[in-house]
């Protein structure tokens, strides 16, 4: 396993839109592990591939506690079937933009069917912090940032906040 670079806004890779995976391979599983191994050492409970820079449908997340087991989801061509029309404003951070937390509104509840790690399909009825993660690495396949769901000037703000302590590390 291998740890990969978590790429930041507002590096534009971001934005891409990733592709379908054709075929669940032991190199999909590779890709994987790697960005499970990622997520966690950062630490994150959500990592989507393009973030590693890797435009391909794929997404890894693992909610447990600190106490628990680990319980790692691994969710490729992931798809919401359906979702609830009330929606819920909550907090939100992310790998790609960090230190920074706002709040986002998204469906309280939502269904998503994805190939698992075997490349089997499966479905799965969300609520409550699994929604809002799956909902928040899903944008990420989109080339959606949860801060492209803030008011421009909140976003504005923030990308030259991160430019600005980008500029700092690589002098310092
Ligand atoms: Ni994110």
């Amino acid at each position: 396993m291998a740890l990969l670079p978590i790429l930041t806004a507002p590096d534009p890779r971001l934005k891409t839109v990733s592709q379908l995976v054709t075929q669940v391979t032991d190199e999909t599983r590779q890709l994987m592990d790697d960005m499970l191994e990622t997520m966690y050492a950062a630490p994150g409970i959500g990592l989507a591939a393009i973030q590693v820079g890797v435009p391909q449908r794929i997404i890894v997340m693992d909610l447990a506690g600190q106490d628990e087991e680990p319980a790692p989801l691994y969710l490729v061509n992931p798809e919401k079937t359906q979702a609830s029309p009330e929606t819920v404003l909550h907090e939100e951070g992310c790998l790609s933009v960090p230190e920074f937390y706002e709040d986002v509104e998204r469906p309280i509840t939502a269904t998503i069917t994805y190939l698992d790690y075997q490349g089997q399909k499966q479905s799965l009825n969300t609520e409550g912090l699994l929604a809002r993660c799956i909902q928040h690495e899903m944008d990420h396949l989109e080339g959606v940032l949860f801060i492209d769901h803030l008011s421009r000037l909140k976003r504005s703000i923030i990308l030259k906040k991160l430019i600005k302590s980008r500029k700092l590390q690589s002098t310092s």
